[in-house]
Formats: structure tokens, C-alpha cells, sequence
């Protein structure tokens, strides 16, 4: 499959204040990046948004017109309801992590090509080592298409896989919500399972034998 890349080896969270330079880094590389010609027609990158020791990461697909206005990730219609979605279960956006899967906006929203996500995946995987989620959310099938290669969407919402201690849960892009009515309950829905998924994960972590814990702040994380 194209997008079977290996996250490798992950340090655990233990960046505390560094996580924020080593973020601020990295939009660094992100805004001067010109891996692919959609960067020649952007306004600004956007590298994404959120705590930087956030326990869940939410993947979107690409910068709409106003993310891209704006440098920052789901700010527009879709953006709204995803902010109403996250309050649902109990956290501001500030809490979470926010971001997608390539960090320019294709012209006239087209889908992000396979060389896009393939360039952008990097930074993706960097965000991730750095913060460290306990759960990544994928909004939409490309999102999804990164961690759950080969699943079709309308059969993999609103589950969740577990890799070497951390959560993927496969969710309907918010802007499905917006073109198809119906799909909206299916969204609201599925975003209300998270905390009970969470709060299990957490449980069994802690109750996992101390020999079997990662050692030296070090966990094995091959996704594919
Ligand atoms: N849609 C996305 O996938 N990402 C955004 O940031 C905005 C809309």
C-alpha cells in the first residue's frame, strides 16, 4: 500500500517545554516548504494547532480556503462544527491537537494528490513523535487512509484499532456533515465514543506489569 510508512521508534512525551521549540521548528520547515508546486499558490501553510502534550490528535484531510487565509487548521464551516464536536466530550480545541494530512490548500480544494501526502508525511510523523497522543482521530478517508490502509470509510467510522499503545478511531470528515445532513447524528455519535475509549486505554496502561512498560521513556511504535 503507498502510505505504509513506519513511524519507527517514538520517544515518549518526556519533551515537556523543548515539545514547544521542537514544534516551533518544525512550522518552520512547514511554512519554507516547497517539496510540491501547490506551495507556489498558497497564502500561508498551515502546520497545525494544540496543546503540545495533547492525548488526542485529530487529522483532517487539507487546508480549505480559510485555513488557508488563516495558517490555521479547521477555521472555516467545517472547522466549527469540529470545535462543537470536541466540546461535546469535554474539551476545548486548546486542549487537543489539530491538523491534517497535507499543510497547503490544493487549488479550488481538490483532493491532496499521492506525491502531496507522500511529501507531507513527514511532518505528520514528526507532529506525532513530538506530541505524542494517546489517540490520533482521522477525519475523512485520506486521514484515515494513513493509519488503516485498505478500509472504506463507511464500514470503519466510528472504530478504532490499537497500535503499540495508542489509539486510531476512524471518523467521517465534519464537511461530510455539511453536504449530507444525515451523515451529521453519524458524526455526533461517533465523537461521543471517544471518552469511554480513552478512559480504557488509560486503564489498561495502568495496569500493565511494570516489566512490560516501555523502558528509558522508549516505546516501539512500527504502525505498519
Ligand atoms: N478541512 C480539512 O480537512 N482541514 C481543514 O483544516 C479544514 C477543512
Amino acid at each position: 500500500m503507498m502510505y505504509m510508512l513506519s513511524l519507527g521508534i517514538f520517544k515518549v512525551n518526556t519533551f515537556g517545554s523543548n515539545s514547544m521549540s521542537a514544534l516551533a521548528e518544525l512550522y518552520q520547515s512547514i511554512c519554507n516548504c516547497q517539496k510540491c508546486d501547490i506551495s507556489l499558490t498558497r497564502t500561508k501553510a498551515v502546520p497545525g494547532e494544540g496543546a503540545d502534550n495533547a492525548e488526542i490528535m485529530f487529522v483532517g484531510e487539507a487546508p480549505g480556503w480559510h485555513e488557508d487565509q488563516q495558517g490555521r487548521p479547521f477555521v472555516g464551516a467545517a472547522g466549527q462544527f469540529l470545535t462543537q464536536l470536541i466540546k461535546s466530550i469535554g474539551y476545548e480545541r486548546e486542549q487537543v491537537y489539530i491538523t491534517n494530512v497535507i499543510k497547503t490548500r490544493p487549488p479550488n480544494n481538490r483532493d491532496p494528490l499521492p506525491n502531496e501526502i507522500t511529501n507531507c508525511w513527514p511532518y505528520l510523523e514528526r507532529q506525532i513523535e513530538i506530541i505524542n497522543p494517546q489517540m490520533i482521530v482521522t477525519l475523512g478517508r485520506f486521514s484515515m487512509g494513513l493509519f488503516m490502509p485498505g478500509k472504506i470509510i463507511s464500514q470503519t467510522h466510528g472504530t478504532s484499532i490499537k497500535k503499540d499503545g495508542r489509539l486510531y478511531f476512524a471518523m467521517y470528515h465534519p464537511a461530510a456533515a455539511l453536504h449530507q445532513g444525515s451523515l451529521r447524528s453519524v458524526i455526533q455519535s461517533d465523537m461521543l465514543k471517544i471518552p469511554a475509549l480513552l478512559a480504557e486505554l488509560k486503564k489498561e496502561k495502568e495496569h500493565v506489569p511494570t516489566s512490560h512498560k516501555a523502558e528509558d521513556g522508549f516505546v516501539q511504535a512500527k504502525l505498519f
